[in-house]
């Protein structure tokens, strides 16, 4: 009797879940539009990340406002792939004027693909 009740608690569980992520807020991979911008925007805007310190810690999103990195303003015009890589591989390209290996260099150990593809879908909304 008690395995009926633990598997009607978990349907019961599962339609709830269905249901609050049915809305909007929810991790849609692809095509999530406005909700993996928000996504990214809460990500972008946190001050620990993962055990490293934050984006927002480090980047304004003000024109021409530098924090310890450059102002983000505008960055969605050096389009998809740059973003990527700026956040996986800082590295790679060292944005002029700044010194390299400031930035965190492990995110891409740290964040999952997701929260990646969400931080890029709203850095891509910065023009
Ligand atoms: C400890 C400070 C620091 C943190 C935290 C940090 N950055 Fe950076 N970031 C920098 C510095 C310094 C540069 C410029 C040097 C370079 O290109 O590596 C930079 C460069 C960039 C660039 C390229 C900018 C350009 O104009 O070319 C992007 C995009 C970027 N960061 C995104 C992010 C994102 C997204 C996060 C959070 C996941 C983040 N950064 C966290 C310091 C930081």
């Amino acid at each position: 009797m008690k395995k009926v009740l633990v598997i009607v608690l978990v349907l019961a569980l599962a339609a709830f879940l269905v249901s609050a992520c049915g809305g909007g807020g929810g991790k849609s991979a692809s095509g999530g539009g406005d909700a993996d911008v928000a996504a990214g925007k809460a990500l972008f805007e946190k001050t620990v990340l993962e055990g490293n310190p934050g984006c927002v810690t480090c980047h304004s999103t003000e024109p021409g406002k530098t924090v310890v990195g450059p102002s983000l303003a505008g960055i969605g015009n050096k389009g998809e792939d740059f973003i990527r890589e700026s956040i996986i591989n800082p590295d790679a390209d060292v944005t002029e004027g700044f010194p390299a290996g400031t930035m965190p260099q492990d995110y891409g150990q740290k964040l999952s693909e997701e929260q990646i593809n969400q931080l890029v879908k709203y850095l891509l909304t910065l023009k």
